[in-house]
């Protein structure tokens, strides 16, 4: 089975179980210990900001927020049969605009030493399954598969958020109409433009380079197109544009209500029911590890911190992607080469007669004027990138593209 390349469907994060991690219990939803603002070679700042964002959304028909799991799975079902016909049966065909002010948890980090380019900064969106602890992910207490702690390393700044919905941002009921692509892509829009007019650190920060995991990446390929200006390039970590991985890795995932599934950490009466994770950890590994080239501690890590997603981002994911047609700015992916959703598992799996020699080469064709697309496929390495062996590699890769952008 196959799903049209215009709509994938999710993609971006780790899980948890019944064991869930109590971080300065009660009420922290966070994927993360609250106490650890950064990495030790960084002077981090986490604070709320007051995001206004105006967006023309679905509008979702024959759905509930709070509608049981049985309801859930049937969703599930028609959407992976046939996308057409869940469009068809679950969403009118007009857009309506919304408008909301949401509080949302960022954190800027600057380096302790040899800042470098102090007035440029990477702005870092994580995917599904994740809050922004994704970026500066530390299983074990340490700094080596933090991005920040590698970015701070070489001198460079950066910015990172908990998307709607997840961490210490708000989670606002309406899993459909509110949560979903068009308002993550405001929201991501908001952060970009507040980045260069000194609402973010004091700092107008004069280039931004947009970093995005999976679904975030989704909204930085989506926001290179809406707003190019904003951006002075991107890397797109853990994408592609082909969607055959897809099904597999959404049914795989077996996606549920994330209070049923830790109901220690996700509160019924603050979260509604579709706000889901993966079911297990089995289903968690499935989707974003690739055996055996990861730690024991990060594959629990990831099980005992995943954050919700809600059914109207996984239902609206790729709404939002689109042909950036006046992006000149350098272009980057980096996609493991196991990668389940983007590569089915294998990002060298091209037509023979085909254009390009891997599968995130072809996201090229989404950009007509960049002046610079690479790719990046590091071995051994499945969709959760950063929680692999691979990590520490793939972020100075990744930081050589950096540089590449801010000296150019
Ligand atoms: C959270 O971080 C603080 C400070 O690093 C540490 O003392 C505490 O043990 C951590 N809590 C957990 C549950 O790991
Ligand atoms: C779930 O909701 C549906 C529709 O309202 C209902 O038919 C079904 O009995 C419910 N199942 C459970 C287990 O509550
Ligand atoms: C889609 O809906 C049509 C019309 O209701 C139906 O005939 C068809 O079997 C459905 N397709 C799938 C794959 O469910
Ligand atoms: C940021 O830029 C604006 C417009 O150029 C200027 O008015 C303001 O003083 C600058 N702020 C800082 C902190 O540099
Ligand atoms: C859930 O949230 C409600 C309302 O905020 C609160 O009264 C209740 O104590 C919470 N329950 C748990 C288990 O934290
Ligand atoms: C994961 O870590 C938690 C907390 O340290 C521990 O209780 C649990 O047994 C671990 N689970 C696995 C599957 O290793
Ligand atoms: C898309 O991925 C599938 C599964 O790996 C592969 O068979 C196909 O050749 C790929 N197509 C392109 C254009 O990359
Ligand atoms: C293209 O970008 C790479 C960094 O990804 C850089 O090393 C290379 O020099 C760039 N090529 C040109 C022609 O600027």
């Amino acid at each position: 089975m196959r799903l049209p390349a215009t709509r994938l469907c999710l993609l971006g994060g780790l899980a948890t179980v019944a064991f869930a991690a109590d971080f300065n219990p009660p009420n922290n939803l966070a994927g993360y210990n609250t106490s650890r603002v950064g990495p030790s070679n960084a002077n981090c700042n986490r604070q709320s900001y007051q995001i206004s964002a105006s967006s023309d959304n679905i509008v979702f028909k024959g759905v509930d927020s709070n509608a049981n799991q049985t309801v859930n799975t049937a969703l599930f079902q028609t959407f992976a049969t046939s996308m057409a016909n869940f469009t068809e049966a679950h969403e009118e065909k007009n857009k309506n605009r919304v408008s909301n002010t949401f509080t949302l948890s960022g954190t800027l980090c600057t380096p302790k030493n040899s800042a470098k380019h102090s007035s440029y900064v990477q702005m870092l969106v994580h995917g599904v399954g994740f809050d922004s602890s994704y970026w500066d992910f530390s299983p074990d207490g340490g700094d080596t598969y933090s991005y920040v702690s590698a970015a701070a390393g070489e001198g460079y700044t950066t910015f990172r958020y908990d998307r709607l919905g997840t961490g210490l941002s708000d989670h606002p009921q309406d899993a459909y109409n509110i949560v979903q692509s068009p308002t993550d892509l405001a929201i991501a829009t908001q952060f970009a433009a507040m980045l260069r007019s000194a609402q973010i650190g004091g700092t107008n920060f004069t280039k931004v380079i947009g970093i995005g995991h999976s679904y975030g990446s989704v909204q930085m390929q989506a926001l290179t197109a809406t707003a190019p200006q904003l951006l002075d390039g991107v890397i797109l970590q853990g994408y592609s544009v082909n969607s055959t991985g897809q099904l597999p890795f959404l049914t795989g995932g077996a996606y549920q209500t994330a209070t049923a599934v830790a109901p220690n950490r996700f509160n019924a009466s603050e979260m509604s029911n579709a706000y889901v994770i993966n079911a297990t950890p089995q289903a968690n590994q499935f989707d974003f590890f690739y055996f055996p080239y990861f730690s024991d501690a990060a594959l629990n890590r990831s099980f005992i911190t995943e954050q919700p997603a809600t059914l109207g981002v996984l239902f609206s994911q790729t709404a939002i992607q689109q042909p950036a047609n006046d992006f000149t700015g350098p272009v980057h992916v980096v996609t493991g080469a196991q990668d389940f959703p983007f590569c089915d598992r294998d990002c060298y799996a091209v037509p023979a007669d085909g254009k390009y020699k891997n599968v995130p080469a072809y996201v090229q064709e989404m950009y007509p004027k960049t002046r610079n697309f690479s790719v990046y496929i590091p071995e051994n390495t499945g969709h959760g990138v950063n929680a692999h062996y691979s990590a520490p590699e793939t972020y100075k890769e990744m930081l050589s593209f950096v540089e590449y952008v801010f000296s150019s």
